[in-house]
């Protein structure tokens, strides 16, 4: 009889609905294109906010226009020397500009409101790609960077997108506004006076650009500390017991001082840098008033500019330098905002697991029920960066219904081999075949549908059991439940809890014992329905007497399943139909209990057999 497992994948996995999303032209054109535009690509989404924004940033703008007419008018009225203005006059002007005042006020709010909507729309949507992305990255990224490292990433480099949005695109653009406003009026009013006072900007400019890069880098460096103090925290912090039991208190809070006054000698580092180009923009910007006013006065002496209109063009200086020392500074903090933007991008450019079939195409299974559920072809493998090889052209194979044993010495590679079969690793060289089909030809979501691992870690979800078993899938019912808990030898002590399956477990289950989490580990393995269970020292924790009667319990309900279970205990080559030993990172048999399950061709002979079908396009 056919195995049910055996059956094609589910057609879901090859109608191109799964298809790996960093493979698409668009993708792969987005982390070729610069920075800003990929910014403005992002930003697009929220234009509407955007254009609600720059539209009273607009408004805004003009609405400062009245302040300094209206009153050039009223004393130009007074001191004779425009048009005279009735008393009525000058309350109508004091009138309108009470209301520019109340205008101005009313849509700063609504500005403000729009701008933080605007803001967190983007950071949030930000936070979803790169935790959707994290979770895409091949497992082998995890081996290298710490959780806390890129539990900052994701949750902090999103926020520093602020200075990005509001103090800088949004600012910029109402300073450009208002700078526009400011030098039209200006050269209005007195056009060799304006000439004088925009001859500073130049200089602004100058200053920016020099500054500009290495701030960049001296922010990239302040984010890059910031993780590591992340990264120190969360290590610390989870692992907190051993650092009680290994009294190293003391050390750690030492460790955390340094690493803080690191983060504070690289941001003074770049405050004193801002600093001075700040104060020096200051200067810059203030000694032109100075010159306004010599030049000013003398321009009223010799009666070429009237005392009303000398008074608007100072108010309007303010329009031309707050918003030019403005748009600097905005620009200057924006490095810290671009080093955080290319970060997010590193992480969001880092390849994703290959999803698909590699070669495209739909794979065809081989005949019925006569491959073996499992099979190692010449396997190699060594982790990234290492020289020795953990695996060296293994071959063995698997059948259906069979429990496999696999045992050797700690170290040797035992579950590097089982990461190989969900591809939570991936072999330099060699095939590991999956009911005869090269397991990289299949979507990775159905590869790991069909199997299920029972790790040594043993960390479960915050929330109930019941709940910690439905994360093996949703529809699991409460009988289903019960039963695989039966299965695991868990059903006892579920019960006796005071609310048992609903009974809260603490954060990663922590308020259980290790042999009860490898229980409940067991029993939401089993819910998974998988046509490959793998465990991996899963029984390690429970009494001999417990073990058993897993072992039993799993051989009862195997079927036509695969188990391959890795352990150091005698137990399980008393379970197992035959056993494996690991040793120099080779697979040797040692002594077959059960002569039913020897099989007839060896790994080797299967590459080149006429049952594993070619991949039809
Ligand atoms: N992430 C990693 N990066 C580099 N080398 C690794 C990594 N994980 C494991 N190794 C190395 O690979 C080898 C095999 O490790 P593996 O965990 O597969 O051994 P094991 O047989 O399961 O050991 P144990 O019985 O102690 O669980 C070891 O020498 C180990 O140092
Ligand atoms: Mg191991």
């Amino acid at each position: 009889m056919p195995s049910p497992r055996a059956l094609p994948l589910p057609p879901t996995s090859f109608d191109g609905k799964m298809r790996d999303p960093m493979d698409n032209a668009s993708a792969r054109d987005d982390r070729r294109a610069p920075l800003l535009r990929r910014c403005v690509k992002i930003f697009r989404r929220q234009r509407r906010l955007f254009a609600g924004v720059a539209l009273c940033m607009l408004v805004l703008g003009l609405l400062q226009l009245p302040g300094p007419i209206l009153t050039m008018r009223v004393i130009d009225s007074v001191t004779s020397r425009g048009a005279p203005l009735s008393i009525g006059g000058i309350s109508l002007m004091c009138a309108a500009l009470l209301g520019a005042l109340l205008s101005v006020r009313l849509i700063s709010i609504l500005q403000r409101f729009t701008l933080e909507k605007f803001k967190y729309r983007i950071i949030f949507s930000m936070q979803r790609a790169l935790f959707s992305h994290a979770l895409k990255l091949p497992a082998a990224h995890y081996l290298r960077q710490s959780h806390g490292y890129m539990m900052s990433r994701v949750n902090e480099d999103p926020y520093r997108l602020q200075g990005i949005l509001a103090d800088t695109i949004v600012s910029i653009l109402g300073d450009v506004i208002t700078l526009a406003i400011g030098v039209g009026f200006l050269f209005y009013v007195h056009w060799r006076m304006a000439l004088v006072s925009v001859i500073v900007l130049p200089l602004l400019v100058v200053l920016f650009t020099r500054l500009r890069t290495s701030l960049k880098a001296d922010f990239r460096r302040v984010q890059e500390q910031s993780a590591k103090v992340s990264r120190f925290l969360g290590e610390s912090l989870s692992n907190v017991l051993t650092i009680k039991l290994l009294t190293l208190e003391a050390l750690s809070r030492r460790q955390l001082a340094g690493n803080l006054s690191e983060l504070i000698r690289q941001r003074f580092h770049i405050l004193r840098r801002r600093m001075t180009y700040e104060n020096l923009i200051a200067v810059l910007t203030g000694v032109v008033p100075i010159a306004i006013l010599w030049y000013g006065a003398i321009e009223i002496v010799n009666g070429r500019l009237s005392v009303g209109a000398f008074i608007a063009f100072n108010g309007f200086l303010a329009y031309l330098y707050r918003p030019a020392e403005g748009i600097v500074i905005a620009l200057l903090s924006m490095q810290g905002s671009i080093a955080a933007v290319e970060r997010i991008f590193e992480i969001l450019d880092t390849p994703p697991e290959r999803y698909g079939p590699r070669a495209g195409g739909r794979p065809r299974w081989a005949n019925g029920g006569t491959s073996p559920a499992i099979a190692f072809c010449e396997v190699s493998f060594r982790y990234p960066g290492k020289k020795a090889w953990v695996l060296r052209d293994v071959c063995f194979e698997a059948a259906r219904g069979e429990m496999l044993a696999v045992s050797g010495p700690s170290g040797v590679g035992k579950t590097t081999l089982l990461s190989l079969i969900p591809r939570l690793v991936e072999q330099q060289r060699g095939m590991v075949l999956i009911d005869g089909v090269d397991h990289r030809q299949i979507h990775l979501l159905s590869l790991r549908r069909r199997v299920a691992v029972v790790s040594q870690e043993t960390r479960l979800f915050s929330g109930s059991i019941l709940e910690n078993l439905r994360r093996a899938d949703r529809q699991v019912t409460v009988e289903s439940a019960r039963e695989a808990l039966r299965i695991a030898a868990a059903d006892e002590f579920v019960d006796e809890l005071p609310e048992g399956l609903a009974t809260e477990l603490g954060e990663t289950g922590l308020n259980l014992s290790a042999g009860q989490r490898q229980r409940l580990l067991i029993a939401r393995a089993i819910l998974r329905d998988p046509a490959i269970l793998i465990l991996d020292e899963a029984t390690a924790s429970l009494d001999a007497e417990l073990e058993a009667t897993v072992l039993a319990n799993l051989r009862a309900w195997q079927g036509q399943r695969t188990v391959i279970a890795v352990s150091h205990r005698p137990a399980i080559h008393e379970f197992a139909h035959r056993s494996l030993e690991l040793r120099d990172g080779k697979v040797v048999p040692r002594v077959a209990l059960d002569p039913r399950c020897q099989l007839e061709e060896s790994p080797r002979s299967l590459l080149s057999s006429p049952r594993i079908l070619p991949i039809v396009n």
